[in-house]
């Protein structure tokens, strides 16, 4: 039994205990693989959180260890996923819900997707499988959704457009400035451009190295260290480098997103890098209530993307009802990688079908028009009393 009394008694304390990922029976059921390293059958899979499990199970300790860190005590990694948790849905009933499903299609910055969320990009794909990022790019077709890969692939970055169905399939490429002298950036984006990115997903949320204790102390270190120059003047003239939009990646303040959008962001990021890089930043869900609470006109100036903890259907709906466009997925994919293309293309049916019922439970008819009236955004605060 996980959740023991001990546990929640322990709250009070700075150091309570954290479990990887509720109990929902997967030890008692699959316990055998474990024990023999081995990955389950994926039918065996029943929700994101078990991808987590396998992976932990089945791959070297250091290829995990590398997905799954966080920055320091790992407080915003865990913030992350329990913030959801804090916040009750406010379900209506008697609702015609039976159209919803049509309402999941959207645009992500004016390209036709089957569903508002997408893969964050993540470096070191082949962590979870020898062909890493070749995987995702394909599982991305099969299910229709957007797949931004990391400029810190383990494959050449430029290798996984070749895997692309066609050259329809949309993908955003992230980057990292490391060398930020203009010429360097402009051959950069050259070649994204070259290789037939849609989008520049710049994340500004890392420059400086990532404190990160866990990967340390697995020697599975960060793949982008040092201190990077970035300001936002310097956002501003990188837009004349390239005919692409450039997309800030990690926005965590108010005040930031509306600087974004004056340096002429066309859509902007929020996310904390999935609790990697500063200990106790804040979760893009808390982001995203901090604007819509201060300055909600910015959901209807620029489309606004975020990630971080997203592992069920509840949680993408959250982050829609206040406005969000898209929402990212990071981990659960990289895990959902050691089964290979299948796994990836498993993990995107299970939240399609948790976004289905959970949207059916909650009493929305059209995905399109979820509002924030259908969460009450008085935190519970449960685990913090
Ligand atoms: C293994 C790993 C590698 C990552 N690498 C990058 C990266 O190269 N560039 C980047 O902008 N974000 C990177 N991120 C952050 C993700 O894009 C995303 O913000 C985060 O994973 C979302 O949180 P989640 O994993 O809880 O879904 C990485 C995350 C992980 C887990
Ligand atoms: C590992 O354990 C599972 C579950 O007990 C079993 O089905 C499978 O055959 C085992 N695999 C190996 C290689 O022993
Ligand atoms: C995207 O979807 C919209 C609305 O469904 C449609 O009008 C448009 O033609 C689609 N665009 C492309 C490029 O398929
Ligand atoms: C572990 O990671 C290394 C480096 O990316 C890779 O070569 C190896 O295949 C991975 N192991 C597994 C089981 O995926
Ligand atoms: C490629 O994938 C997209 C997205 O799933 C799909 O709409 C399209 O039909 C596919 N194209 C080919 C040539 O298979
Ligand atoms: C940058 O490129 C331009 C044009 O190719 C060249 O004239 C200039 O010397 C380069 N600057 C640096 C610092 O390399």
């Amino acid at each position: 039994m996980r959740f023991s009394a001990a546990i929640f008694a322990s709250v009070a304390f700075a150091a309570r205990p954290f479990d990887n990922e509720p109990d929902t029976g997967i030890d008692a059921v699959l316990g055998g693989f474990a024990a023999n390293k081995t990955l389950p059958p994926l039918t065996a899979i029943q929700g994101l959180p078990d991808f987590d499990w396998a992976a932990r199970e089945y791959l070297p300790a250091a290829n995990y260890t590398y997905y799954r860190n966080g920055a320091a005590g790992e407080w915003s990694y865990r913030n992350n996923l329990e913030v959801f948790q804090r916040f009750r849905l406010r379900p209506r009933v008697l609702k015609d819900i039976t159209k919803v499903e049509s309402s999941f299609a959207t645009s992500i910055l004016g390209y036709n997707f089957s569903v508002p969320f997408f893969i964050s990009p993540c470096a070191r794909g082949a962590n979870g499988h020898p062909d890493g990022e070749w995987n995702l790019v394909k599982g991305a077709a099969k299910g229709n959704i957007l797949y931004m890969p990391s400029l810190y692939a383990s494959k050449p970055w430029a290798s996984i457009y070749d895997q692309r169905n066609s050259t329809s399939q949309v993908l955003f490429q992230q980057v990292y400035l490391d060398d930020p002298s203009a010429n360097s950036t402009k051959a950069l984006f050259k070649q994204i451009e070259a290789a037939g990115a849609k989008a520049i997903i710049l994340t500004v949320d890392s420059p400086g190295d990532g404190v990160r204790h866990r990967a340390a102390r697995y020697g599975a270190g960060s793949a982008n260290t040092g201190l990077s120059y970035f300001t936002w003047e310097y956002f501003q003239e990188l837009q004349s480098y390239t005919k692409l939009p450039i997309i800030p990646k990690g926005i965590q303040t108010v005040e930031d997103a509306r600087e974004a959008i004056k340096y002429g962001a066309k859509a902007i990021f929020l996310s904390n890098h999935g609790g990697r890089q500063l200990d106790t930043s804040p979760s893009s869900l808390e982001v995203a209530l901090e604007i819509y609470n201060e300055d909600p006109s910015i959901f209807k100036e620029v489309e606004v993307y975020a990630d971080g903890g997203v592992r069920y259907g509840i949680d993408v709906l959250k982050l829609l009802a206040l406005g969000v466009k898209a929402v990212g997925v990071g981990r659960p994919f990289m895990y959902a990688n050691a089964f290979g293309v299948d796994g990836v293309v498993k993990a995107i049916d299970i939240l399609k079908y948790e976004l289905l019922n959970d949207a059916a439970n909650l009493g929305v008819g059209n995905l399109k028009t979820i509002g924030p009236e259908f969460v009450n955004w008085k935190s519970t605060n449960m685990w913090f009393p």
